[in-house]
């Protein structure tokens, strides 16, 4: 009888053990599936042939498994953005930086870990220009039995701006990279995959929202373009935005948010205007001199219940001018933490180490034989401290696991390798042309790091939303002009700066953020416009594993795609 009783006792405890490693699964299955969009009908790749892709909801600190499954044409790789998969780069998603990417027939489970984000993330493809159409949003709640810092809104409504091309998003590539010039414009922008009435063939593709007056909505706003920041705002209404990246913030009431690829933002939407039909809008806000863009308008609409006048709204929420810098400025650097006593935060008075890098655009010679749209005939780069990121061919994260010589180099520069006046109106065109590199910067466990991204005006200065992967960030500083470590530190919010992952580095500007570097792995750090990651405006931290194996990187999973 006893051996039966220890039976049982050992099978009860195994199975208490498979349900403690029982995460929630979600199946993602990458597949072509046709749009049509602006009278024309393509094949575009999708997750399971959703356009915006399946919402994953998890509460905060939970971990899922996502089953991908690539059953399109290309290569492919999936991004969570903006959660930090404590000691697990492996699954974090970007090609050739933690994993090779997921080839035609191949399956790869991410497991993605929650720690204390909270509010709206969202999850992309990391691989070519894909991400125009693979993406989606994640929603955190707050831990069960807890609750928001604000009152409970009646509903959630993810709002995704996108990007649309009439064209295959891979050709736009292809003739991108081809032409050593601008990319081709967007036909549209999207709001959760529509174009919205004020485009072509589009009236019925337009995203409505039904709302009760009286009621609170949290609009969970994600960018997923790939080349512009937006203006969005909701026409007679405000915004109430209540957290970034999540994390929450101190309320900020506003009549129009700006927001760039790769940023989330939770906005309170209270219904409580005469009960009617308003139009939602997001418009490109873009201060490049001499740089084409998209300057269309995408349109969602606010309808009342119980309104039964016309359903077409009258006006458009109004936004700035399409260059207005002040007013992009002077909302991004308004948010500030919440920093509540039930929601404190640590903002690192003290650093370990400072790393200046310039974010620019630039140019290299046109190669013989070709042609190239670039000005004066050149080709379009981008650098951070000039050195103009070439993807390695295996992954950067497996050549440091498995110490495999010759796939990376460690000296990514600390300070810019050139100092010149950044953001000066003309800069010589010597100074233009970067080098090419695989360079990364290796940075020891839990030292608090500093980095001042400094805008330059080579070639043409404009804004670069700068994204860094595995860390949330305190943006403690930011000035227009060139950053000036004497003085511009004693200026910084060390009190109640925002946290991030994304942030705006403005033209003619600089930003300071400061983290501390206890997540061992591989990040990547990189402007989320996708034409500039593309040029090479990217880097890649190393954060070294500490001394106790609790502070190591988790071993890799077994499925790990192959190179
Ligand atoms: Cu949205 Cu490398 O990320
Ligand atoms: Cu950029």
């Amino acid at each position: 009888m006893w051996i039966l009783k220890f039976v049982f006792i050992i099978l009860l405890a195994n199975s208490l053990r498979l349900e403690a490693a029982g995460f929630r699964r979600y199946s993602f299955v990458v597949k072509e599936s046709s749009y049509k969009k602006l009278c024309e009908t393509k094949n575009i790749l999708t997750v399971n042939g959703k356009f915006p892709g399946p919402t994953i909801e998890v509460h905060k600190g939970e971990t899922i498994v996502v089953d991908v499954y690539n059953k399109g044409k290309y290569n492919i790789s999936i991004h969570w953005h903006g959660v930090k998969q404590p000691r697990n780069p492996w699954t974090d998603g970007p090609e050739y930086i933690t994993q090779c990417p997921i080839k035609p027939g191949n399956k790869f489970s991410q497991k993605v870990i929650f720690s204390d984000e909270v509010g709206t993330l969202w999850w992309h493809a990391h691989s070519d220009w894909s991400r125009a159409t693979v993406h989606g949003a994640i929603i955190i709640y707050p831990m069960p039995g807890t609750s928001y810092p604000f009152p409970k809104p009646q509903a959630d409504v993810p709002i995704i701006i996108g990007e649309w091309w009439k064209e295959d998003i891979l050709k736009v590539l292809d003739e991108f990279v081809g032409s050593g010039g601008q990319p081709k414009d967007s036909d549209a922008y999207t709001i959760n995959g529509k174009p919205g009435n004020l485009y072509p063939c589009s009236k019925r593709d337009t995203f409505k929202l039904k709302v009760k007056q009286g009621n609170t909505y949290l609009l969970r706003i994600i960018n997923a373009a790939l080349n512009e920041i937006h203006f969005f705002g909701v026409a007679k209404h405000n915004l109430t935005v209540v957290g970034v990246d999540a994390s929450y913030t101190k309320p900020l009431t506003r009549d129009y948010i700006v927001i760039s690829p790769g940023q989330t933002m939770d906005c309170l939407l209270q219904a409580n205007q005469e009960p009617g039909s308003y139009y939602m809008a997001a418009t490109a806000y873009v201060n490049g001199i001499g740089i084409s863009f998209d300057n269309t308008t995408t349109t969602a609409i606010l309808k009342y219940k119980r309104y039964f006048g016309q359903s077409t709204p009258t006006s458009l929420p109004t936004f700035p001018s399409y260059n207005d810098t002040s007013a992009a400025t002077n909302f991004s650097f308004s948010l500030r933490s919440l920093n509540s006593r039930l929601y404190p935060i640590s903002v690192p008075s003290k650093i370990t180490k400072r790393i200046i890098s310039t974010v620019s655009v630039n140019v290299f010679p046109c190669l013989k034989y070709q042609t190239c749209e670039g000005p004066n005939g050149t080709r379009l780069a981008a650098s951070m401290n000039n050195i103009s990121f070439v993807n390695p061919s295996i992954d950067i994260l497996e050549a440091y696991f498995y110490q495999v010589n010759g796939v990376f180099g460690k000296s990514f520069p600390s300070f810019p390798p050139l100092v010149f006046n950044y953001t000066a109106d003309v800069i010589p065109l010597e100074l233009e042309i970067p080098t090419k590199g695989t360079q990364v910067k290796v940075i020891e466990f839990n030292s608090v790091m500093e980095v001042v991204f400094q805008g330059t005006n080579q070639v043409a200065g404009l804004d670069h939303p700068m994204h860094l992967h595995g860390f949330s960030f305190y943006v403690v500083g930011w000035g227009f002009g060139n950053f000036d470590e004497a003085k511009d530190p004693l200026d910084y919010n060390l009190i109640d700066p925002q946290r991030r992952s994304t942030i705006i580095v403005p033209k003619n500007g600089w930003v300071a953020i400061r983290f501390k570097a206890d997540n061992p792995g591989v990040w990547f750090l990189h402007c989320h416009y996708e034409r500039h990651l593309t040029w090479g405006m990217e880097t890649v931290f190393i954060v070294n594993s500490g001394k106790l194996r609790t502070e190591r990187v988790i071993p890799p999973p077994p499925d790990m795609p192959p190179c």
